[in-house]
């Protein structure tokens, strides 16, 4: 008697603490961010420097002075020291002038011709922490600074992706603005209304939020219904109304096998793995791969198009140093043999010190960090890019 009592004391209306706790964390979030950007400004991309615009594109930097001094194409900003500094919009532009001049099509703008598909890569993996927002968003934004019309779609209710691109999704989106409003059963908006421009001049995003859960849940009901179109088919029909404006479609999926990130799959025309290589990942991933297999067996029989141009594991947060993960790595290429990108990307403080501050390697500045460790991960970075890329050309038959 005494002890229920004692328990009728302390219980406490869960609802309502968690609600509470959810209001002052939101109050927190937002002075932060407050903090971090002033308010109602969006996020702005920095300059380029020569010696790194002439590495995306290719040339040698004395080329690019050359341009300049001859009065061609964009002019650079003259910064300290002389150096010469480039806007993100001024590197496209080159581009677009280089291609003009350019021996083979396709040298300096490497996206879609004549009657090239538009390619769809999924970043998944249902191991939370496994690197897919991460790879997912250093993808998508040198493959906008490589020349490619890029469309990137957070898929994840928890929006990390769309964080680190400047929106806070408690504050940004209360009206929807997800790809939840262009895929939901009743009233669906055009996948245009839903898109939105970043500050990289060929990179544009559709954001998430909680609201993408709703079509987890409305989805057995349709089932049940039986009215609409299918679950599986309705991200693809979206996507093919922007078909046009982009190279590539770029997904970061949430850490679950639901009906987004299957819908995701099955409008994928790529798809990409994240590999954290320890046991546990490795168990975990393999679960995954089980029901991946079964889910999409299903869709498949549905009438869901599951083919692929190519599927890669990308090894993720790589320490070279580390036996464990050797082994992990080792075993994985025994198995999967190609399928695994032969670039890992380094585990790095240079990355997650950027996350930090919601930003990703290719937003920082060089001296922000100590050269060597900030070129390692570059260096990382740019090659798993670069494979990839290659798959996509590859894809296009080239
Ligand atoms: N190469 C890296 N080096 C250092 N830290 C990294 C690296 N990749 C990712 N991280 C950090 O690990 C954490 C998890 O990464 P990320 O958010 O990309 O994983 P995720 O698979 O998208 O997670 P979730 O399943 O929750 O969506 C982040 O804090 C990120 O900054
Ligand atoms: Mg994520």
């Amino acid at each position: 008697m005494k002890g229920q009592t004692a328990v009728s004391h302390v219980k406490q209306r869960i609802d309502l603490l968690v609600g509470e706790h959810a209001q002052k964390l939101s109050e927190r979030l937002q002075a932060h961010r407050e903090q971090l950007f002033p308010p109602h400004a969006r996020k702005s991309l920095r300059k380029f420097t020569s010696g790194e615009v002439a590495k995306l594109l290719g040339v040698k930097d004395a080329y690019l002075r050359k341009l300049s001094l001859d009065g061609k194409g964009p002019q650079p900003e003259t910064g300290a020291g002389g150096r010469r500094l480039y806007t993100p919009q001024d590197i496209l532009d080159l581009r677009h002038l280089l291609e003009k001049g350019a021996k083979a099509q396709g040298t300096y703008l490497p996206g879609r011709r004549g009657e090239d598909h538009l390619q769809v890569i999924s970043v998944i993996n249902f191991k939370g922490g496994s690197g897919k927002t991460t790879t997912a968003a250093h993808l998508a934004q040198k493959l906008a600074l490589d020349g490619y019309r890029t469309l990137v779609i957070d898929l994840d209710p928890q929006a990390s992706l769309s964080a680190l691109h400047g929106y806070q999704p408690e504050f940004d989106l209360l009206d929807g603005g997800t790809l939840y409003d262009a895929i939901r059963y009743e009233d669906p908006v055009a996948l245009k209304d839903v898109i939105q421009k970043t500050y990289f001049p060929n990179l544009d995003i559709v954001p998430g939020n909680l609201d993408l859960m709703e079509f987890e849940h409305e989805t057995p009901r349709a089932l049940v219904g039986g009215s609409g179109e299918m679950f599986f088919t309705r991200v693809g029909s979206k996507l093919a109304e922007v078909r046009d404006d982009y190279d590539v479609v770029v997904f970061d999926c949430p850490p679950q096998l639901g009906f987004l990130t299957m819908s995701a799959l099955s409008a994928a025309t790529a798809v990409l793995v994240t590999v954290h290589p320890q046991m546990l990942d490795v168990m975990s991933m393999c679960q995954f791969l089980l029901m991946t297999s079964n889910l999409l067996g299903v869709v498949s029989e549905a009438g869901g198009d599951m083919s692929y141009d190519w599927l890669r594991y990308v090894v993720t947060r790589y320490e070279p140093g580390d036996g464990p993960q050797n082994q992990m790595v080792s075993f994985m290429r025994a198995m999967f043999g190609e399928h695994v990108l032969n670039h890992p990307v380094l585990k790095s403080t240079a990355i997650s010190d950027a996350g930090l501050t919601k930003q990703t390697l290719y937003e920082v500045e060089r001296n922000q960090f100590t050269r060597a460790t900030y070129d390692r991960a570059m260096e990382s970075l740019n090659s798993v890019n670069e494979e990839i890329e290659g798959l996509i050309q590859a894809a296009w038959g080239r």
